[in-house]
């Protein structure tokens, strides 16, 4: 594949299809409400881990104890909480600049994006609800990455063709991340476990929606636009990358203030290059390498499967 008038449709993988009519009845049919997840008598036990520890990766940190390696682990939950508010804050107004131009096409696809921005709004109540479940029983507070707003608006300034890459891959991602909670055999905390198989409930259908998203995004793009989308994608990979970074240091800092010590600096170096590549897979790595993210990369063409997988390996 080479030049730069060849169209899409002459290269890789046959289009990938999903149909609105089947995503929005699937999504009716899971339809939780906020009540059925989090308050009254359904609050988190905070005797107990949050997350899984395949995106915890607290046990690689061998001079914690374990009270606190469960209030690290902790901690990366609220973390997690606040980064989902994040992007689901860029993803409704994405979503609805994508159908808004087209209302008269087909009823059903146009509902189906609605109720997708609709499921978006509902989990961010849902994440902020978590969160002052959170600050309500965490003895100290934890200072996340943000504002949400000026994130969103870094990450919408790129290409639309790259920022429905990097959607597509967090949808993906949050089905990992519900498989990483089951099949961990450490006794976690059953709403927040709850709260990620609610969510991948519902990013099941949305994963489909923006996979027909970056299909009618990339009809008809020449090998130039597609290695331009790339290069977008990498760039938001990166920025993306960068907020981790400063994430990972602020869950330092929580840390010690909540554990009432200070850690050494071999310590301190060990949990930053630990914890910086737990958060990497948690919010790039975990998607990137999804199969069903790959099969897109496989439709955009050899050249960007092999830019992306030569990447892969940072957030791994
Ligand atoms: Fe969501
Ligand atoms: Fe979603």
């Amino acid at each position: 594949m080479s030049g730069t008038t060849v169209v899409r449709r002459e290269a890789g993988s046959e289009v990938l299809a999903y149909d609105y009519r089947d995503t929005l009845l699937a999504s009716e049919k899971v339809n939780w409400n906020l009540d059925d997840i989090i308050g009254g008598d359904k609050k988190l036990d905070f005797s107990k881990r949050f997350m899984p520890e395949s995106l915890a990766r607290v046990d690689e940190l061998p001079f914690l104890n374990a009270d606190e390696k469960r209030i690290l682990n902790q901690i990366r939950g609220n973390a997690y909480l606040s980064i989902f508010v994040i992007v689901e804050e860029f993803i409704v107004p994405f979503v609805l600049d994508h159908v808004r131009p087209e209302l008269d096409t087909d009823d059903y696809r146009i509902r189906a994006y609605l109720h997708f921005v609709e499921e978006e709004v509902k989990h961010i109540q849902l994440f902020k609800r978590f969160c002052e479940e959170f600050r309500a029983g965490f003895p100290i507070e934890c200072k996340v990455i943000g504002p949400a707003a000026e994130i969103g608006k870094a990450v919408l300034a790129h290409n639309p063709t790259s920022v429905a890459l990097a959607i597509l891959m967090i949808e993906w991602m949050t089905q990992d991340h519900y498989v990483g909670s089951v099949k961990d055999d450490s006794d976690l905390d059953p709403q927040f476990k709850s709260m990620l198989k609610n969510h991948w409930l519902e990013e099941a259908q949305h994963a489909k929606l923006d996979t027909m998203m970056v299909e009618s995004l990339i009809a008809n793009s020449t090998d130039e636009q597609i290695s331009e989308a790339i290069d977008g994608f990498l760039a938001i990979g990166g920025f993306l990358d960068a907020g981790l970074k400063q994430q990972t240091e602020f869950d330092l800092e929580a840390f010690e203030t909540a554990v009432g010590r200070e850690l050494s600096t071999e310590e301190r170096e060990r949990f930053l290059t630990t914890q910086l590549q737990a958060n990497r897979w948690t919010y790039i790595g975990s998607g990137m390498v999804h199969p069903r993210f790959r099969q897109m990369l496989d439709r955009l063409g050899i050249d960007a499967r092999n830019r992306i997988e030569e990447v892969a390996p940072v957030f791994a």
